[in-house]
């Protein structure tokens, strides 16, 4: 059933040009879908094709990028069928040095440039009677990792919005779906940037190398984004869609439980030590 469903389907991908949107972009164009890939890296390949599919070039925290996107997609392929939102930065620092700008800047990626898809999508979804839209929360949708406070903040705020959005479009055809992965070897270390304040300040460290090298060790070692690609093809080929699915190691499902069953400072406790967070 699935990939028949999907073929011909128009789908919609921000952040296609790296890690896990360009697998899952490349999982949709192999599905015999229709892709609309979006990137601020797409600037020089405009309006070609390539295995994640039709480039355009989309800045999600530009409304003007945005509508240009949608303008260009649908006239190539006409209204989505499916959005995916992948785009999304990463920016680790102690929040005693992040900069606002530095925690606006994940906020306008990850949270508000999720919302600027999803108000360019939701109409032209509406008018032709249905939708899909699948947002990509995180672990750190689910519970806190020290360091990563700006992304924890933006994926809590994705996976509220999107519990709410999924009553309001319901009515109109339109599912959607969080995607709370675990650690994948992503497409670009470059992404995962540091603090500009946090090598200025001795404070937390060694405190945050520690944290940050566990974080590295756990991407490199991670699961593969092409694996979680073809799962979501397969899940969004599907008459309805789950609300959420957690697409991560038995240990990091594991933290997911036990967050909701220990006492918060009992887990704080057991996540700060496999961190190494107060290791001096
Ligand atoms: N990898 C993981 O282990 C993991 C785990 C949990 C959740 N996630 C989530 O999965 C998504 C993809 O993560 P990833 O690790 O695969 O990322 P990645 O390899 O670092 O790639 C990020 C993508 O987002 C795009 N992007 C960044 N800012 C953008 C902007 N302003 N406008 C449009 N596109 C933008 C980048 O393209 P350009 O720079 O070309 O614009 C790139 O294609 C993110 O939402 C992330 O939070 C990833």
């Amino acid at each position: 059933m699935k990939a028949d469903y999907l073929k011909g389907q128009t789908v919609w991908v921000s952040g296609a040009s790296s890690g896990l949107g360009k697998a899952i972009a490349k999982a949709f164009v192999q599905a015999g879908c229709h892709v609309a890939a979006g990137a601020r890296s797409y600037r020089q390949e405009e309006g070609t094709q390539g295995e994640t599919g039709l480039k355009l070039y989309l800045d999600v925290t530009n409304a003007e990028s945005v509508a240009r996107f949608k303008e260009k997609a649908v006239s190539a392929f006409g209204a989505p069928d499916v959005l995916i939102n992948c785009a999304g930065i990463l920016t680790l620092a102690p929040f005693e040095t992040y900069t606002l700008e530095e925690i606006h800047q994940v906020m306008d990626t990850d949270f508000y440039g999720m919302v600027r898809m999803c108000k360019a999508a939701i109409g032209p979804m509406r008018e032709k009677g249905g939708g899909k839209i699948v947002c990509l929360s995180s672990i750190n949708g689910l519970l806190g990792i020290p360091y990563q406070g700006a992304y924890t903040a933006a994926k809590h705020a994705v996976e509220g919005f999107a519990e709410c959005l999924a009553m309001e479009v319901k009515p109109f055809g339109i599912q959607v779906m969080l995607i709370e992965p675990g650690d994948h070897r992503s497409g670009a270390s470059m992404y995962r940037r540091h603090g500009a304040g946090v090598t200025r300040s001795p404070l937390y460290h060694p405190s945050f190398e520690n944290v940050t090298q566990t974080i590295s060790h756990d991407e490199t070692h991670g699961s593969d984004p092409d694996r979680l690609g073809r799962k979501l093809a397969a899940l969004v080929g599907r008459r309805r869609l789950p609300m959420r699915r957690c697409i991560a190691s038995p240990g990091q499902k594991a933290a997911v439980v036990l967050h909701g069953l220990l006492p918060g400072r009992l887990f704080s406790t057991l996540i700060a030590a496999y961190y190494h967070t107060y290791r001096r």
